[in-house]
């Protein structure tokens, strides 16, 4: 008979096939020497939540692994992963270049990071090809989405990385919209992957995470940060990610043949214009789209419905399985009017300054079937026409 293992979880090894919850904040030290390794990082274990937490823990080795990273960084939101990524690595006098298409609250960031002194430089995603233009000997990080958000634009990753090699600059890319399951920006050139795991690798609309990907180094430094300023996710929610990510792969596979399907029809639709889809044959960014994405191009597009804004708010009223709501990468197919949503932290000029009209709407694709999302989408768009 096998001995019992000291684990009051694991008494014989039957290993729980869940990570159990970890509710504790804080850890009984039984022992002086083991807390000092402990905290000198020499041994893993735990003391307090802020510093880290076994559940957690267990989600990042598993983000991590689907990114093609050493390690990942979880924390409270997607915004909260990228301030973490502009904190550790930004100081007084650093340029940043940020690309217009890109999440909105970026924008409130960057008003923050210019009041501690760094300078910002934003970009329309039509410029990254010259991207290199703008490097400058003080350019020390490049932040892209790729598909960008919300117009669904391709950034070539390993060209940015090229670009941002002129002066040493970090390449942070946001992977949110292409998954991990379609693409992997650390083999093209990223020295970080940000997620809102919010999105697709929770994928029930039920948890708030963010993640940060890339080597052991980079886990440490932004590590300090994340205890430094407490933005750890809670265990609950990283029990929640943790089943979100068993059926990730199913999920991603699911939107992406249903998101092409729909793209290659309402692309020839005589309500639909501009509709961008990363999977559009012969579309501006599919060559590069080709390269760094596979298994397909995910399950994000964007469109313009009519002519007016009036008739984009019709469309969207008009849909019946399709939910008028932000956010994206669940179960459900989400719409919304990103003029009126995701963009509405932006002064009124810049919400159309790259490319986004007042009747553009950007459309997540969820789980259903494909053919019932077909016909509400006909449906509500010939009601555009009354
Ligand atoms: C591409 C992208 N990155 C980051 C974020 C921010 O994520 P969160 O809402 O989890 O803070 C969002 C939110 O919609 C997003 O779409």
């Amino acid at each position: 008979m096998t001995e019992p293992l000291n684990d009051p979880l694991t008494p014989y090894g039957n290993r729980p096939m869940v990570t159990p919850i970890v509710h504790a904040v804080n850890y009984e030290y039984r022992d002086f020497e083991v807390l000092r390794k402990i905290t000198d990082g020499e041994i893993d274990g735990y003391t307090y939540h802020r510093d880290d937490n076994p559940t957690v823990r267990a989600v990042e080795k598993q983000i991590a692994a689907l990114e093609g990273g050493e390690d990942c960084i979880v924390c409270t939101s997607g915004m909260a992963a990228c301030t973490l990524v502009y904190l550790t690595y930004l100081k007084t006098g650093d340029h940043l270049i940020l690309f217009h298409d890109t999440y909105g609250a970026h924008y409130k960031v960057s008003l923050i990071l210019e009041r501690l002194g760094v300078e910002v430089t934003w970009l329309g995603a039509d410029e990254a090809g010259a991207l290199d233009r703008h490097v400058k000997p003080n350019t020390a990080m490049v932040f892209v989405e790729t598909p960008t958000n919300p117009m669904c634009k391709i950034i070539d990753i390993a060209a940015a990385r090229r670009a941002a090699d002129r002066s040493g600059a970090m390449l942070i890319v946001d992977n949110t919209f292409a998954t991990p399951y379609h693409q992997h920006p650390l083999e093209h050139g990223a020295h970080l992957v940000v997620h809102s795991a919010t999105k697709a690798l929770g994928g029930h609309n039920d948890l708030m995470a963010g993640a940060v990907v890339g080597a052991k180094g980079d886990y440490d430094k932004l590590w300090f940060t994340r205890q430094a300023i407490g933005c750890t996710l809670d265990a609950y929610s990283a029990s929640l990610l943790e089943r979100g990510l068993k059926t990730f792969p199913l999920r991603a596979e699911r939107m992406a043949a249903s998101a092409q399907m729909l793209a290659d029809w309402l692309n020839v639709h005589p309500r639909v214009s501009r509709l961008q889809y990363p999977g559009l044959y012969g579309s501006p960014g599919y060559a590069a789209a080709l390269r760094q994405m596979r298994n397909g191009f995910g399950g994000m597009m964007a469109f313009d419905v009519g002519s007016t804004p009036e008739d984009a708010k019709r469309f969207v009223s008009a849909l019946r399985v399709i939910v008028h709501a932000v956010s994206l990468g669940a179960t459900e197919s989400l719409i919304c009017v990103p003029y009126l949503t995701t963009m509405l932290y932006l002064p009124p000029e810049r919400r159309t300054s790259f490319g986004v009209a007042q009747n553009t709407v950007r459309l997540s694709i969820g789980i259903e079937p494909v053919e019932q999302l077909m016909q509400d989408l006909e449906q509500a768009l010939r009601s555009t026409q009354e």
